[in-house]
């Protein structure tokens, strides 16, 4: 997101551990563990992690990716993604509504998962998103409050390393304060955090300040948080995975190695029984076969999961066939359903003698003040580098008037879910534009947090060396582009108050139509159309239903109609929470270690 060309890469190697690091199938000691977990993104280290506390268990997670902990700077986060070796490289099939373009996918390749590569905001959602969540899944442990001690449960709230008191910045009642990912606000105040905040008083029905949109209460505007602490990226490698290898013995990893399918290894209760799985290093190795005494858990992300069951023969038949996949079981809605979120970014041009961060990060500029932050950071911890670009975020609702409900109806899982998010960024930020040479901006980022739209993960090929055909589909439902329309129009009514008077100039070039005080709606779509990519946010591929006919899941994670097999990962959310998602998927796959502890006893 930001055009940081002279950030240098920053490794760091995992040190010495007790359990095993292994980078090819062959150096295993043994090929059959009491549990086999697939991806170690995300929540597979949380699973990992928490099942492996009971000693007398056997775990090996077993990762694609990569083996380092990457660009732990905050603000170095978006370069953790572009031409990376950390990442999918995937990429779209055309988008229709965004004039065929094809957009980049980003996935992280690389231990730790997409926590180790994304933009590290961290909010949970909408008491009403989850509340919504329990019902559709029929299982009361999903509602915020139940799921309220497992959020806490991942999270260790510190203070940033700038040494002032945040108190007034976030609720320390809503959150853990001794779990294993690092919780912060900002680490370096920027120059206009107090418009920002005078705006909320101003416009106070419209923005209301809200002290902690993480509380369940997720309207208003309020201090961004993210998953950093002491000055440094905190992610599901570095908070579960690292610690549990360094003191435990009976998990290991294997890394740089692909699960390529299942396997049927028997047949239980009357339904196969899928215990063992193959895996490769590259796609002319013969596969080694791992077997799993209890069971198999997928937590290989909203692309991976679904792309796994498929290869495996588990999915919609007529689809398997056409690539050569001879069907074992029909669940028809793998891979279906897919929801993401579409995002895109204004700016204005703002005073030239503004603070902000565009010396760092403009296209071209004299490396000097980027080589200086980066060494504050390095040896202090401290600065430009200590935060994510934006300081704050609000997340916001169409008018209960708008004619957008009256038409299409609301989309939203309850009245305190959001329809779209608007975040503030001190300098030019964009995910799509090419960034200028010159010039003083804040970026306005523009999110819809209830997408109608649905898409759907793919395969185009038998091997699972072939990206799936990825299509998130977005704007194919008009409320989805309206909605964005009136996002555009909040955004500017904000710039618009007398707090950015004496400090905002003019639109930048490429948003000036837009932000012509008489555009129409016709221009703002077209910017939308150009200008919008995805937040990187894809769910739902294999979605937990409670009726035994719908979805992939079960309430307890089992792939409906096998046996072996839980998914635990953002594949199962049965719609996208109305914000970023990574902190619930910590929160989920802290229910779901829960839940599979307890089936086992363990
Ligand atoms: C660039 C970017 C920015 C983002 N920004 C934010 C943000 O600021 N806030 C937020 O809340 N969310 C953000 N997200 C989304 C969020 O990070 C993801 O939704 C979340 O991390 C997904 O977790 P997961 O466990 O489902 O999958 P992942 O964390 O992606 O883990 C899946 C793992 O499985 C591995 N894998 C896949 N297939 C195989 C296979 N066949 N064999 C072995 N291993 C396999 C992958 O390599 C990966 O390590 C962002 C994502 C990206 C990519
Ligand atoms: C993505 O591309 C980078 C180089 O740009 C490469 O290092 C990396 O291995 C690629 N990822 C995958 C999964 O192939
Ligand atoms: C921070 O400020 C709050 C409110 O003013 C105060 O109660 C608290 O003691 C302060 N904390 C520190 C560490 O100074
Ligand atoms: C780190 O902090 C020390 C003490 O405040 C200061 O003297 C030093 O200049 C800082 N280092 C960098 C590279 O900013
Ligand atoms: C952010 O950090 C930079 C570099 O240390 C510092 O110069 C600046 O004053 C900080 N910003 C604020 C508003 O404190």
């Amino acid at each position: 997101m930001l055009n940081l060309a002279h950030a240098p890469v920053l490794f760091a190697f995992f040190g010495t551990t007790l359990g095993a690091l292994y980078t090819d199938p062959s150096q295993l000691t043994k090929t059959t563990y009491d549990f086999v977990v697939v991806g170690a993104g995300t929540a597979g280290n949380v699973v990992a992690a928490r099942l492996s506390e009971n000693p007398s268990v056997s775990v090996l997670v077993i990762e694609a990716g990569v083996s380092y902990v990457v660009l732990q700077a905050p603000l170095l986060g978006p370069q953790a993604s572009v031409n990376s070796p950390f990442d999918w490289n995937y990429t779209t099939v055309p988008q229709k509504a965004l004039n065929n373009q094809v957009l980049p996918y980003y996935r992280g390749f690389v231990l730790g998962g997409s926590s180790s590569t994304n933009f590290l905001t961290w909010t949970r959602g909408a008491r009403d998103d989850y509340d919504k969540f329990a019902k559709v899944v029929g299982d009361n442990s999903f509602s915020w409050n139940k799921l309220l001690p497992f959020f806490k449960k991942s999270e260790q709230w510190v203070h940033p390393t700038d040494g002032r008191n945040d108190s007034g910045q976030y609720d320390p009642s809503v959150h853990g304060h001794s779990g294993p990912v690092y919780l912060s606000v900002t680490g370096n105040l920027s120059a206009i955090d107090s418009r920002v905040m005078a705006t909320t008083q101003e416009l106070s029905s419209e923005f209301p300040f809200n002290l902690d949109t993480n509380s369940g209460n997720l309207l208003g505007l309020g201090w961004i948080q993210s998953h950093m602490g002491f000055g440094k990226r905190s992610s599901s490698a570095t908070a579960y995975l690292q610690p549990a290898l360094d003191a435990r013995t009976n998990i290991d990893v294997l890394i740089e190695t692909r699960v390529t399918k299942l396997l049927k290894t028997g047949t239980s209760s009357g339904l196969p029984e899928f215990k063992s799985l193959n895996v490769v290093k590259s796609a002319s190795s013969t596969p080694t076969v791992i077997t799993a005494r209890k069971e198999i858990i997928l937590s290989a992300g909203s692309i991976g999961s679904p792309q796994i069951l498929m290869l495996s023969g588990i999915g919609n038949p007529p689809e398997l066939t056409k690539v050569g996949i001879t069907p074992q079981v029909t669940l028809r809605e793998v891979g279906k359903n897919l929801q993401d979120h579409p995002l895109f970014t204004a700016q204005w041009k703002v005073r030239d003698d503004a603070d902000t961060f565009d010396p760092l990060t403009l296209a071209g500029v004299d490396p000097a003040p980027f080589l200086a932050a980066f060494a504050e950071w390095n040896a202090n911890k401290t600065g430009l580098l200590t935060a994510v670009g934006g300081k704050h975020m609000g997340f916001f609702r169409l008018p209960n008037n708008s004619p957008l409900l009256r038409r299409y109806g609301d989309p939203a899982p309850g009245p305190g879910s959001a329809h779209y998010e608007l975040a503030w960024q001190n300098g030019f930020v964009s995910v799509s534009q090419p960034f200028p040479t010159s010039g003083r901006y804040i970026s306005n980022i523009h999110v819809l947090n209830t997408p109608t739209s649905r898409g759907t993960v793919t395969l185009q090929s038998s091997s699972a060396f072939t990206q799936p055909l990825i299509d998130p589909n977005f704007y194919s439902s008009e409320f989805d582009l309206q909605t964005m329309v009136y996002a555009v129009r909040s955004a500017q009514r904000f710039i618009r108050s007398s707090a950015w008077s004496d400090y905002v100039v003019s639109a930048y070039t490429d948003s000036q139509d837009m932000f012509a005080l008489d555009a129409s709606d016709e221009t703002i779509i077209a910017y939308i159309r150009r200008w919008t990519h995805s937040i990187k946010h894809p769910m739902c591929t294999a979605a937990m239903h409670k009726d035994s006919d719908k979805g992939v899941v079960d309430n307890n994670f089992k792939v409906k109609k096998i046996k072996g097999v839980r998914i635990v990962d953002a594949a199962v959310f049965p719609f996208v929470p109305s914000a970023h998602p990574v902190a619930g998927i910590f929160g989920i796959a802290e229910l779901a270690a829960s839940k599979i502890k307890n089936f086992h006893g363990i």
